[in-house]
């Protein structure tokens, strides 16, 4: 029922150059996936993916966004200037936003809000630390990101027009994955949570999972019930490896 969706986010790595290159090889490889692809780029190769993806099935993502739509905010980019460039998708809130740039649950509402009135569709990250899953409060951790990430959405706005992207911090390039089970069942309690506020819109937005997925474990991941695909870090800086992944969609 759900569209799966398998992103790449290349982080802070690829110059243009190299970019058009790996979208180039990437295109013929996923040509035929039955999922959403999307590749999550640095800002300054937009203009050269956006060209090497004419006529591709792939979509362009960017990885952060400000909320507002301009003003005296140096070093940070607009929707309305995302959407210029070709961009369909953007990251939201990832950990390693929240941990080095100083992210916190209430920005990453103001910009999840600003990017779906804009009509982009936000990839919102939320996840435990390992020593939050020691002590035990991950439901209620992930649930509360999520619940907070989407706040002034409308339901049918959460149906539709976002992706939650489950990413346990502790398996994030570390190459520990969250195990299948522990993903799906996770992946499981945000739904509900969705379901608490925003009722059956649940049971169409869309959820991923992230963490050191790769080619090897892909397959058990993505034959979860409850998650609707990935996104990729590592993995996805290499044509080959990414579009496995890829192939493993439902
Ligand atoms: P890795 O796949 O490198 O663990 O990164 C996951 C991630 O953070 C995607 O946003």
């Amino acid at each position: 029922m759900r569209k799966p969706i398998i992103a790449g986010n290349w982080k802070m790595n690829k110059t243009p150059a190299e970019a058009a290159q790996l979208v180039t090889e990437l295109a013929p490889l996923v040509a035929d996936a039955s999922c959403d692809v999307v590749v999550c780029t640095p800002a300054v190769n937009f203009a050269a993916v956006a060209e090497a993806i004419k006529g591709t099935n792939i979509k362009l993502g960017a990885q952060n966004m400000h909320w507002k739509e301009s003003g005296a905010y140096t070093g940070e980019l607009s929707a309305a200037m995302l959407k210029a460039c070709g961009v369909e998708y953007v990251v939201l809130g990832h950990s390693e936003r929240r941990q080095y740039f100083g992210e916190t649950d209430a920005t990453v509402n103001l910009r999840t809000v600003a990017a779906v009135k804009a009509g982009l569709t936000p990839i919102v990250c939320v996840g435990e630390k390992k020593e939050e899953r020691e002590a035990g409060y991950t439901n209620a951790l992930v649930v509360y990101q999520t619940l907070i990430a989407l706040t002034g959405l409308t339901a049918e706005e959460v149906a539709k027009k976002v992706v939650i992207a489950y990413e346990p911090v502790w398996a994030i390039g570390t190459g520990l994955t969250a195990t299948d089970e522990q993903a799906n069942e996770t992946i499981g309690v945000i739904r509900e949570g969705i379901r608490s506020v925003y009722g059956d819109a649940a049971d169409e937005v869309r959820i991923q999972y992230g963490g050191s997925m790769n080619p090897k474990n892909a397959k058990g991941l993505m034959a979860q019930p409850e998650i609707d695909g990935g996104l990729i870090g590592g993995a996805s800086l290499k044509a080959e490896d990414f579009s496995k992944v890829v192939g493993f969609d439902k």
